[in-house]
């Protein structure tokens, strides 16, 4: 196992405020970041934005900005909603920043140099909102883009032109050698089917005269370099590929590129295409997330009512809503967001099954025994069995998930623990056993409850960072759960006895 994570997400355009969708890329791989600290690997999360092309200055333009001044603007924007959402990233990457134009320039000239780039007409279609390029063929009913539905408009424009068709045949080739390079199956097999289809080569610059905010393209200076060239050289600018430093050598290539199914082709084709052309690895895996919809349409920053993400943390705090992100849907597929749903998982999931075990055990921890984790005498009863079934599920089952960013399925089987627990006091009967004096068994019933809030605290902690923390101080514990690591999550016995307890209001008040 590598001691190295490395983790991107897309850099964001900058023309408008997030929404659900951003915020939904990054806090998966928050949770991937996270849960690789707790194994103890030097971890690497890159996230930024995307600054140059049409859209950003038409944006900046309506609002009678000056370009740059309205970047700066709205990256403070995405800049204050990471922190607000706990999202951890390492390295923020602008595509404004010297570094990343200087290492834009630089493969530019590189390819060039090597005959990958040739100059011609491009006589075709444009889509602002997706900043891409179409053949006449490929449009929907002859005039609207086949990604977003909006009109295209048509240019004649005199563009540098990159031999993406050279290396078609490679591509497919290595696809179809590394299983695991494009995730899910589903996105795989619809790369496969495109490249059954000759590829055209990529337009990668645009006439200065159609456009001025952009990267000057270095061959010629009456160009600049086409948004989504520029835009894809983030992941290796940012560790400084240009001076192949220290953090390039470490960290490349990257373990996950993680993105939404809406921008496949530009990673799944450009980009390996680009490393290919460089001489570079490609990532480990590229995974495509699904969408989140809304009345059966992609959430998007052009229609009304897309969810801000800082409306559902204020009413319904943060850890809740990364919760619902990643256990409502199976990571890769689409979901619909609502309230109703939302409140529905809050509920069952938050305030009764979690919330309520830990307010049940310390409360009776409390009464019981002082507010001290009692000794065990570790003595097992059969009704036992209900807790370590679930937890030998996890021991074997809980890294294989999130190694493979099954995040929801990673949630069930903590679940499954939780609610054993919840069965086990239903069965057990602790206020039976108190009745009756068996002081012994009451002992022992909760003690393997801490063990379980002990284990759940350590696992949820990637998603729901500060709930773990709060669990974990309630418990007692006096380290934080990075310094203890995952591994005592998948031991059983580690709570020492004579841990004071400290009960809390609760962690998710029901809401109506
Ligand atoms: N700037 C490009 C990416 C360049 S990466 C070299 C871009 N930016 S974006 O701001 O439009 O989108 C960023 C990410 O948000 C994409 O992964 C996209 O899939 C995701 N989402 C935007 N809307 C979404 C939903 N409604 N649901 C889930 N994710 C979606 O594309």
């Amino acid at each position: 196992m590598s001691d190295k994570f490395f983790i991107t997400t897309p850099i964001y355009y900058v023309n408008a405020k997030p929404h659900i969708g951003h915020a939904y890329t990054s806090i998966a791989a928050d949770v991937a970041s996270r849960y690789n600290r707790l194994l103890g690997k030097e971890v690497l999360f890159l996230t930024g934005t995307d600054e140059h092309g049409q859209k950003i200055l038409l944006a900046a333009k309506q609002k009678n900005l000056d370009v740059k001044d309205f970047v700066d603007s709205i990256v403070v924007s995405f800049k204050d909603l990471w922190s607000k959402l706990d999202v951890s990233y390492d390295y923020f990457v602008r595509t404004t920043d010297p570094i990343h134009k200087k290492t834009v320039q630089h493969v530019i000239k590189k390819i060039y140099d090597q005959g990958d780039l040739y100059k011609g007409q491009y006589k075709g279609w444009y889509c602002t909102p997706c900043e891409t390029f179409w053949p006449s063929a490929q449009l929907k009913d002859g005039k609207l883009c086949p990604d977003c539905d909006r009109p295209v408009e048509e240019v004649v424009e005199e563009n540098y032109f990159f031999k993406l068709s050279k290396y078609q045949s490679w591509l497919i080739e290595y696809i179809q050698n590394n299983e695991n390079f494009i995730r899910p199956v589903s996105r795989r097999n619809e790369i496969l089917g495109f490249l059954k289809e000759p590829l055209e080569d990529l337009c990668v610059s645009r006439p200065k005269t159609r456009l001025g905010w952009g990267i000057e393209f270095p061959i010629g200076s009456d160009h600049v370099t086409y948004v989504w060239f520029d835009a894809l050289i983030n992941y290796i600018s940012a560790i400084d590929y240009l001076n192949e430093g220290e953090k390039f050598k470490t960290f490349w290539p990257a373990d996950f590129q993680l993105l939404g199914k809406d921008i496949l082709r530009h990673h799944a084709v450009f980009w390996p295409i680009m490393l290919r052309a460089l001489g570079l690895e490609q990532p480990k895996c590229i995974f495509a997330h699904g969408w989140w919809m809304q009345q059966g349409a992609k959430m998007s920053k052009s229609k009304t009512g897309a969810v801000d993400p800082l409306d559902v943390i204020n009413q319904y705090g943060l850890d809740a809503f990364r919760y619902f992100l990643l256990r409502e849907v199976t990571f890769g597929v689409d979901g619909t967001y609502s309230t109703e749903a939302f409140k529905i998982r809050y509920n069952s999931d938050l305030a009764n099954d979690l919330g309520n075990l830990l307010n049940r055990t310390l409360a009776m921890i409390e009464k019981h025994f002082d507010s001290k984790v009692p000794s065990v005498t570790l003595k097992k009863e059969s009704a036992d069995d209900l807790i370590f079934e679930k937890f030998e599920n996890i021991k074997n089952k809980f890294q294989n998930k999130m190694d493979e960013l099954a995040f929801s399925e990673a949630l069930i089987l903590v679940w499954e623990l939780i609610n054993s627990a919840n069965k086990y006091i239903e069965e057990s009967k602790p206020w039976v056993l108190k009745k009756e004096g068996n002081a012994e068994r009451l002992g022992n019933v909760m003690y393997n409850l801490t063990e379980v809030l002990r284990i759940t605290a350590i696992l949820i902690s990637p998603f729901m960072p500060s709930t773990a923390d709060k669990i974990w101080a309630q418990l007692g514990f006096s380290n934080s759960i990075l310094e203890s690591g995952i591994t005592p999550a998948f031991k059983w016995g580690v709570t020492p006895k004579n841990l004071q307890v400290n009960k809390q209001q609760p962690l998710f008040p029901r809401v109506e």
